[in-house]
């Protein structure tokens, strides 16, 4: 299939909703800046195919599209032990929700929550250097280096109350082995990543190719039985409390952030990213979502 002019399709009939509906994140200050007229979508192939249309090149900030790859340092080195504290069921509740922490005794419900992420990369600070484990694995699988905005990290820690609170209530419940500050610096980090949409699409690669690595294909970036269940977690869980509806929609494992961003993937074909820093209630990109089911009403593909 020849996707370039389906994605310049794609631009075209959505940049003149820019700026209409939605609004960005303005909880944290660096993100409330971003200009709102801007959409991108880039994607690449299991054969290394790519096309990419609009700001496909121009980066933001990952947000919480790095739970998907905090998560995928995590079941490699930690293997089953992972699930110990964190659990796979959709939330139906808000990202940075509270409430349903206190009555599941501080087990967050998935990995893709905030409290999920941040028990998370609990894990990951016992077992490696969280932010430098996380860039060495994305510089990897992208095939370029990725770096944090630091001005994003300092902005996140200054005006993450919400996840304070989260990390401090697991920890009352003694599912946090570190010291939170610590352990809340790294999830910072992480969601202060800068990629573009077509790094995005080459780096979420191993998730079409079985866990293999997107450029190495002898190396395993996880397992196959892995790379299954990271695309179930994000079909179930990728979109906070719309996922039921991304999975009636669009049918493709998504992993969406408050930057505007959305990775999607169609297993063994190709990953999709896609990228528009105006968000719906949920906190989904709205158009990004609209550019989703027009890629999979277009192209016929999707995992149903
Ligand atoms: O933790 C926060 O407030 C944001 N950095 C969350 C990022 C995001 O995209 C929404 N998360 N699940």
């Amino acid at each position: 299939m020849n996707f370039q002019p389906i994605l310049e399709e794609i631009v075209t009939t959505l940049r003149p909703q820019l700026g209409k509906e939605g609004a960005v994140a303005n909880y944290i200050p660096a993100l409330a800046r971003v200009p709102v007229n801007q959409f991108g979508i880039a994607l690449r192939t299991v054969d290394g195919l790519e096309a990419a249309a609009g700001d496909a090149l121009t980066p933001f900030s990952i947000q919480s599209i790095s739970k998907l790859f905090a998560l995928t340092i995590g079941m490699r080195l930690m293997g089953e032990t992972l699930w110990e504290r964190i659990g796979r069921e959709p939330s139906g509740n808000p990202f940075n929700s509270l409430v349903q922490l206190e009555n599941e005794q501080g087990v967050p419900r998935n990995p893709f929550i905030n409290a999920g992420a941040i028990a998370v990369a609990d894990r990951l600070v016992s077992h490696c250097e969280g932010k430098i484990e996380m860039l060495a694995q994305l510089s990897s699988i992208s095939n370029e280096a990725i770096h944090y905005n630091p001005e994003v990290a300092a902005s996140e820690a200054a005006t993450g109350f919400r996840n304070v609170a989260l990390a401090n209530f697991m920890k009352s419940f003694g599912k946090i082995d570190n010291d939170v500050a610590t352990v809340l610096d790294v999830y910072f980090h992480h969601c202060a990543i800068e990629m573009n949409c077509l790094q995005l699409a080459r780096a979420a690669g191993y998730l079409c190719r079985d866990g293999a690595h997107p450029y190495l294909p002898e190396r395993q970036v996880v397992t196959e039985r892995q790379a299954r269940r990271i695309n179930s977690l994000m079909l179930t869980c990728g979109t906070y409390d719309a996922a039921g509806e991304f999975a009636f929609l669009i049918g493709l494992p998504c992993k969406s952030g408050v930057g505007g961003g959305i990775v999607a993937v169609v297993p063994d074909q190709l990953t999709l990213c896609v990228w528009s820093p105006a968000l719906d209630s949920t906190g989904n990109s709205l158009l990004g979502r609209k550019a989703l089911e027009m890629f999979v009403a277009r192209t016929g593909l999707s995992v149903f």
